[in-house]
C-alpha cells in the first residue's frame, strides 16, 4: 500500500494489489435490516452474515488471502505426524521471531489456554498493558488475576499520542515491589491493544517493560496477534525505527520476550495459532497440553492448508506494503469521521476505527449498553456489522456486579486487503446519517444474559420504541433508498 498525492493534492490510500476473487455482497432495504436485527437479539454477533451488508465486525480469520497463500494450500502434506507443512511453518516461525520451539494451536485463545494452565496459579498476578477478552477469562478461570497497567494517555479516547498502548512501567514496578515477583505468573504484553482502539506501543515501550521483568526474573509473554499493525506504526512514527525494515523491527521486539503467541486468524492472514518459546525447558513444560487439548504436536488443531497459508502470510506480514493497507484504510476512516465532528479514537489504530458511543450517545447511560445501541442503529442504519467493546464485553464479578467498561466502543474492524474505498465511504456516509439523528437512538437491556462471554450471545431488547423512530427517520430522508 503506497500513499500517494494525487495532482488533485488529495492523499488517499492506495491499494497495492489487485481483487481477482470476489463475493457478491446484498444490501437488504432498511425494513428488512430492522428485522434481522430484532431477530438476532440486538447482538451483531447473532446476525446471519447474509444478512450484512459490510462485515466489519472483526479482522479475525476473515482477511483476505494472496494468490500465493492460495497457491502454497494445494501443497500442504497431509500427515498425522511430522507434515512437511509444519516443518515449513515452524521455520518461518524461527525466521520470524528467532525463538527455536513452536507449539501449535487451534486459535489464539487455545495458546491463552495452554499458557494459563501451565503458568497461572491461584493468587498470582498476571500485568498487562490492557486485557483481551479471552486472555482474561484464562487467567480468571485458573484463579489469577489480570492487572491492567496501561499508560494513561491509553485511557484517553482523543489525543495526539502516538503510542497509546504502551505499559506503565513504573506501574510494572510498583506491582513487583508491593506482590514480590515470585507472586506474579508472567507479565504480558499486548501489541496493538485489542479493546482501547488497536493502539500500539513503541519498541522503547516494549524493551523498558521486558527489561523491568527480567530484572526480577519475570517471565515476559508477547501477544502478537495484532503484531502487524504495530509494526506499521513502529516504522512511521518511531524515530528509531525509520531506517529498520519490518523484519529488524520484528525481530527487535521478539528479542525482547521469552514467549510470543498468536492467533494466526489476524497475523499470518490465516486460520489458527500458536505459541513460539525460547527456552527448551518451557517447551516441555507446556507440550504435554497439546496433543490434550489441541491435536498432535505437528497441527495442534489446524488444517494443513491453513499451516501453508500462515507461512505465507507471515511472509506477507514482512512486506510494508501488505501490512500497510489495513492501517491506510483506518486512518482515512478516522480522518474523515473526526473532520464531520464523529467522536472517534485517535490517533487512528490498527485493527478497525473505533466509534466513542458514550461521546456519541451521551444520553444513553452506561447500564443500558450506549455501544450496543450503537452497535445495533448502525446495522439497521446501513447493513454494516461492528462490535460493541464496552460495558456488554465486560463479565459480572463474582459478586453479580456489573463493572462498566472504561470505554464504551464501537469497533469497526477493517479486514485486510478486504473492502474498497468506496465501500469505506459507504460506512463514514451512514454514520455521519446516524450521528445527525442521534437523539433518536435509546438503551437496550438484556433479555437473556449469559453467565461467560455473554457478549458472544446474549439476547437485549430496545428500551421504548427507539427503532421505530429511527426507521420513520431514515425513511423521510431517504425514502427511495436502501
Ligand atoms: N489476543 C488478541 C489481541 C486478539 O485480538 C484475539 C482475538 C485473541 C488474542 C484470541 O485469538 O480469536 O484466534 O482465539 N481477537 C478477535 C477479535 C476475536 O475479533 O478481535 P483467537
Amino acid at each position: 500500500m503506497a500513499k500517494v498525492t494525487f495532482f488533485s493534492g488529495q492523499q488517499l490510500p492506495l491499494e497495492m494489489h489487485k481483487v481477482r476473487i470476489i463475493q457478491k455482497l446484498t444490501l437488504h432495504p432498511i425494513e428488512e435490516r430492522r428485522r434481522a436485527m430484532a431477530e438476532a437479539g440486538y447482538n451483531t454477533f447473532l446476525l446471519q452474515n447474509a444478512d450484512v451488508f459490510l462485515d466489519m465486525l472483526t479482522d479475525s480469520g476473515v482477511n483476505a488471502m494472496s494468490d500465493q497463500q492460495q497457491a502454497a494450500m494445494l501443497i500442504a502434506d497431509d500427515a498425522y505426524a511430522g507434515s512437511a507443512t509444519f516443518t515449513r511453518l515452524h521455520r518461518k516461525l524461527i525466521e520470524v521471531f528467532g525463538m527455536d520451539w513452536f507449539l501449535p494451536t487451534h486459535q489464539g485463545r487455545a495458546a491463552e489456554h495452554i499458557l494459563a494452565q501451565a503458568l497461572v496459579q491461584p493468587g498470582t498476578f498476571v500485568p498487562m498493558n490492557y486485557h483481551f477478552t479471552t486472555s482474561k477469562a484464562h487467567v480468571t478461570a485458573r484463579g489469577g488475576e489480570v492487572r491492567e497497567l496501561i499508560t494513561a494517555a491509553g485511557l484517553e479516547v482523543t489525543s495526539d499520542n502516538q503510542f497509546k498502548g504502551n505499559f506503565d512501567v513504573a506501574a510494572l514496578r510498583a506491582l513487583i515491589a508491593e506482590q514480590g515477583a515470585e507472586a506474579i505468573a508472567y507479565v504480558r504484553v499486548e501489541a496493538g491493544t485489542n479493546l482501547i482502539g488497536g493502539q500500539p506501543l513503541s519498541l522503547a515501550n516494549f524493551r523498558e517493560t521486558t527489561a523491568v521483568a527480567r530484572e526480577h526474573g519475570i517471565l515476559t509473554v508477547l501477544d502478537a496477534s495484532l503484531l502487524a499493525d504495530n509494526l506499521h506504526f513502529n516504522k512511521t512514527r518511531e524515530e528509531q525505527c525509520r531506517d529498520m525494515t519490518i523484519p529488524e523491527i520484528t525481530r527487535a521486539i521478539a528479542d525482547c520476550f521469552d514467549v510470543i503467541y498468536f492467533s494466526a486468524r489476524k497475523l499470518g492472514f490465516g486460520r489458527g495459532g500458536g505459541i513460539c518459546i525460547r527456552d527448551e525447558a518451557l517447551y516441555k513444560q507446556m507440550r504435554g497440553l497439546v496433543p490434550m487439548y489441541e491435536g498432535f504436536l505437528t497441527y495442534g488443531g489446524m488444517s494443513v492448508r491453513e499451516m501453508e497459508a500462515i507461512t505465507v502470510g507471515l511472509d506477507e506480514t514482512m512486506d510494508e506494503d501488505m501490512i500497510n493497507q489495513g492501517p491506510q484504510f483506518i486512518e482515512h476512516m478516522v480522518a474523515e469521521l473526526d473532520a464531520r465532528g464523529i467522536p472517534v479514537i485517535t490517533p487512528a489504530g490498527g485493527l478497525g476505527a473505533h466509534l466513542d458511543a458514550m461521546r456519541f450517545l451521551p444520553h444513553v447511560p452506561q447500564q443500558q449498553y450506549p455501544a450496543g445501541a450503537l452497535a445495533s442503529a448502525l446495522y439497521i442504519a446501513s447493513g454494516v456489522r461492528g462490535m460493541e467493546r464496552g460495558t456488554l464485553s465486560e463479565q459480572r464479578d463474582a459478586n453479580g456486579v456489573e463493572p462498566m467498561a472504561n470505554m464504551e466502543l464501537v469497533r469497526l474492524a477493517l479486514p485486510r486487503r478486504v473492502f474498497t474505498l468506496s465501500q469505506v465511504n459507504y460506512a463514514i456516509d451512514r454514520i455521519g446519517w446516524l450521528f445527525e439523528h442521534r437523539d433518536l437512538v435509546g438503551g437496550l437491556r438484556f433479555v437473556e444474559e449469559p453467565e461467560i462471554l455473554r457478549f458472544f450471545y446474549g439476547r437485549l431488547e430496545p428500551i421504548g420504541g427507539w427503532v421505530d423512530e429511527l426507521l420513520a427517520a431514515f425513511r423521510a430522508d431517504l425514502a427511495d433508498s436502501l
